[in-house]
């Protein structure tokens, strides 16, 4: 574990000044401009199904030991966004299966348990969407369909407590790619997020080695995580993600997820209570 820390920080010490990365807040909607946000009560409110959080390794509902990882979390990367001024960021991996959307649940609503906080979390694998399964609840319309101009957001969009709103899919998206690189999904957005007005916004992505989804997205957010899976990514896997990532957007950083044997003494191990 060490060593990978050290490989990637190394790798990632040779870079600087070579990719550089975008910096500055993406020039996104101002909150003054936009009209009255509508009440988020208005939203239909869901909760985990019986038995949900156990099988979906949901630990972040409530505080306590097994939200510690993601509320640790939490804390570093709200410290950063406040800093930059950043209020979108992307949740992606190298290969499919690395906790991505287990990550961006969980974290929602770890950053959502602070009362000053309004998060909202968008299910953006639109080719194999999943947060609707484990929320229990399968939208009216899908997040791509509001994407494309064809539903309103309110189709497709839940309320878990005060403070997240989650927007789902029904089904998979027949063209994703183009959609994810489309102006009128870019529009979408920033119409959803100028009328919500959520402090952050977290992406649960598709996989950076599956697709060309990230690279037509990711100009779109102002930083990404990369997940990646103790055992199964490999080390050049992280580095060329990371490398391609940082082209695009900030890299905010790599959680090493399924760990069998936690070591809290090395700042990657977040995710990994089994
Ligand atoms: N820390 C962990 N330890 C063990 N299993 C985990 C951990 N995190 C997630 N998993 C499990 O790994 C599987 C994949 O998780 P998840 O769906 O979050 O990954 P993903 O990267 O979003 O996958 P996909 O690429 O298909 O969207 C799930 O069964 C999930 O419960
Ligand atoms: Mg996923």
């Amino acid at each position: 574990m060490e060593k990978l820390e050290a490989a990637l920080a190394k790798a990632r010490e040779m870079r600087q000044g070579a990719l550089g990365g975008p910096e500055a807040p993406r020039s996104s909607t101002t909150k003054a401009a936009a009209p009255a946000s509508p009440n988020w009560q208005s939203l239909p409110e869901v909760a985990l199904p019986e038995g949900h959080a156990q099988r979906y390794r949901i630990t972040a509902l409530s505080g306590g030991r097994d939200a510690a990882p993601y509320d640790m979390l939490r804390s570093r990367i709200i410290r950063m966004m406040k800093e930059k001024g950043w209020s979108r960021l992307a949740v992606t991996s190298p290969e499919a299966g690395c906790g991505k959307s287990t990550v961006s649940l969980n974290l929602a609503l770890s950053l959502a348990r602070q009362r000053d906080l309004k998060v909202m979390l968008l299910d953006l694998d639109l080719r194999r969407p999943s947060l609707h399964r484990t929320l229990g609840h399968n939208p009216e319309k899908s997040l791509h369909e509001y994407l494309d101009g064809s539903a309103e957001f309110e189709q497709c969009a839940v309320r878990m407590g005060e403070n997240l709103i989650v927007a789902l899919n029904a089904s998979a998206s027949r063209r994703p790619s183009e959609l994810l690189q489309s102006q009128v999904s870019r529009d979408a957005l920033d119409a959803a997020e100028r009328r919500w007005r959520p402090d952050v916004v977290i992406f649960d992505m598709s996989p950076m080695l599956a697709s060309d989804d990230n690279v037509g997205f990711l100009g779109n957010v102002d930083c990404a995580l990369l997940i990646a899976a103790a055992e199964s990514t490999t080390l050049p896997n992280i580095d060329i993600c990371e490398k391609e990532i940082a082209q695009l957007t900030n890299v905010l950083g790599v959680v090493l997820n399924k760990c069998r044997y936690a070591d809290d003494s090395i700042g990657y191990d977040y995710g990994t209570y089994q």
